[in-house]
């Protein structure tokens, strides 16, 4: 369905051209000033420097010209030459009953669909997911499906970290504690055994240990740089080891995942770029962009302009090991080889900006990416604690996803059981729906590339700009249209009558919005519009259900109209925490 405001800026483009005007002028926005009006033409201001006239001379005009326009309500030029407008009650009505019967609520498939591949959740094998990771897969989950809502062709790739020093860490470690394991024989010729010789939690302490141990123990770091290093060349034992640990942790990550309703399209990890390394980097040599710098091979990324100083590209190190970098680029090739992208997102922690701009850059140089595929990089900022600090343990450690998330489900469950008596295991699973809303419109309702505070207390509370509040709109509407059914109506075939107040005909407003929303949304890559959008849509409607009553109404029509605005409002705010990567509960 056509966006309203492009149906509105149709009129008044007809006008300005009508009186003389270029069209461009003619753009209408939604009023910032909703106390005097629902939109608003500023054009007339930007034309009168071109036309060298008064901008309330034009303004008038343009309003002269659209005063029977039989879609606007009130339009009136306004000092010094705003155009205000107001449309009726009939022609939002009209809209509103068509977007009720399209069955994608007023969204339009894009024309021009994309492939685009996000990169996003990143885990590092065998380490524990902790905070840092969550923003990416939120973010990264609600970019996918607000890029599916509009029809692009959306691919999420978790790119796991499995290639680096924590696999010699915990090989090491292991070694210590258990060094007659065959893997470590290196006359052994069998076949590795089936079974891991580790459990998830096990791994899980491992790897602190070993860490913790390496940042003390010169030799210890040695050998776990030694170990990586055998692996990355072909140990067999080790990299039967490897097999295990990737095995026991991606299990492990998918059912953490799973709890935040995060999913993936491919499981790639780093290694499955290395054998793209060998070629691409004779490529960078024979080409002639890849250059030696003190023993190290680089590409030199530094541009025309640039306004601060962009380090060289390390693709090899001097001992010839690759890194980060070299495993990033060759995963552009095998992207590109694989999926021909129109587009890589990568949401990643804000402080790998200059890393990416790097990257970028290098790949673009070196041609490994198509001239027509962008790479975009989606920052994030740090969620930070109430001391403004990253957010950690009551002891100061890193918090660990499951903690946080066992933590907020535990505040969920004493608030929901505080209000009435609800069945336990009822109330547990109601908890972690509502939990899970606390967390991802906590993160969501940001800006993605600014810090946040992440306040349990703010985010768990059923007032104001939460999740929970907005659930809590859901629930309440839930539970007037079952009311409606259950004093034997039909929710079917109903019509949404003009409103009858201007706290409906706000909510319609609202309603018609959403099309743009999303747009917006996707275009700016900007999950947090539509959380201010649902913000203002359950505000909208809980002003209008203070003011009607609904379910006592006695005029038949009018009652059987506000329930279908209200099966909108419901279907709406659904579509919204569903692309955020929640969903309601039925009671809470
Ligand atoms: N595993 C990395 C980390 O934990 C994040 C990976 C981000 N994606 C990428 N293509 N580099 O920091």
């Amino acid at each position: 369905m056509k966006k309203i405001l492009d149906m509105i800026t149709a009129e008044v483009t007809n006008a300005f051209e009508a009186c003389g005007y270029d069209k461009k002028y003619a753009k209408v926005t939604i009023s910032n000033r909703p106390d005097l009006c629902e939109y608003q033409c500023n054009g007339a201001m930007v034309a009168a420097k071109d036309y060298k006239k008064a901008p309330i001379k034009i303004a008038e005009e343009v309003v002269q010209s659209l005063k029977d326009n039989v879609i606007f309500e009130e339009i009136t030029a306004v000092m010094p030459g705003f155009i205000n407008i107001k449309i009726t009650s009939d022609f939002i009505a009209d809209f509103l009953n068509q977007m009720a019967k399209d069955k994608h609520l007023s969204i339009e498939k894009t024309k021009d669909p994309k492939k685009i591949i996000l990169d996003y959740g990143g885990p590092n094998v065998a380490k524990p997911l902790h905070v840092g990771h969550l923003r990416s897969a939120i973010i990264g989950e609600s970019m996918k499906r607000i890029g599916r809502l509009v029809g692009h062709e959306m691919i999420g790739d978790v790119h796991l970290g499995d290639w680096g020093l924590q696999m010699g860490l915990i090989i090491t470690e292991l070694k210590l504690r258990q060094p007659n394991l065959v893997y470590f024989d290196p006359d052994y010729k069998g076949a590795y055994p089936q079974e891991p010789p580790f459990t998830i939690s096990e791994l899980e302490e491992i790897y602190p240990v070993a860490s913790g141990k390496s940042k003390e123990d010169e030799s210890y770091k040695e050998a776990a740089m030694e170990a990586t290093f055998q692996l990355q060349h072909g140990n067999a034992g080790y990299m039967a080891l490897w097999n295990h640990i990737l095995n026991v942790s991606v299990a492990d990550l998918k059912k953490n995942y799973d709890k935040l309703h995060v999913s993936f399209d491919l499981w790639k990890k780093e290694s499955d770029a290395q054998s793209y390394i060998p070629d691409m980097v004779q490529y960078m040599k024979d080409e002639g962009y890849a250059h030696l710098d003190e023993g190290a091979l680089v590409v030199d990324v530094k541009e025309e302009g640039d306004t601060k100083e962009i380090p060289p590209c390390m693709i090899l190190k001097s001992d010839g090991a690759s890194l980060y970098n070299t495993t990033d680029l060759a995963t552009i090739v095998e992207r590109m080889k694989l999926f021909q992208p129109d587009e890589i997102i990568y949401i990643v922690d804000k402080r790998q900006e200059l890393y990416f701009e790097q990257v970028f850059r290098c790949a673009r140089k070196t041609k490994l990416v198509g001239e027509d595929t962008k790479l975009t990089f989606l920052g994030f900022g740090t969620m930070n604690g109430k001391d403004g600090k990253p957010f950690k343990t009551r002891e100061g450690g890193v918090m660990r996803l499951e903690s946080l998330i066992d933590g907020i489900n535990q505040e969920m469950f004493k608030k929901i059981t505080d209000n009435h008596s609800v069945e336990e295991s009822y109330g547990k699973q109601t908890a972690a729906i509502v939990g899970l809303s606390a967390i991802k419109y906590g993160d969501l309702s940001n800006q993605a590339s600014k810090d946040y505070v992440f306040d349990i207390d703010r985010f768990t509370s059923f007032e104001g700009n939460t999740g929970p509040y907005i659930l809590y709109t859901i629930v309440r509407i839930k539970s007037i249209l079952a009311k409606y059914r259950e004093s034997g109506k039909s929710l079917e075939g109903n019509t949404i009558l003009k409103a009858s107040s201007p706290s409906e005909k706000q909510l319609m407003l609202e309603l018609a919005n959403f099309n743009h929303v999303v747009d917006q949304a996707f275009t700016e890559r900007a999950p947090h519009k539509i959380c201010s959008y649902i913000y203002d849509l359950a505000n909208d409607f809980n002003r209008f259900y203070h003011e009607t009553k609904i379910l006592s109404e006695e005029d038949q029509e009018k009652q059987a109209g506000w329930i279908n605005l209200l099966k909108v409002t419901k279907q709406v705010l659904e579509q919204c925490i569903d692309v955020l990567g929640f969903s309601a509960p039925e009671r809470m």
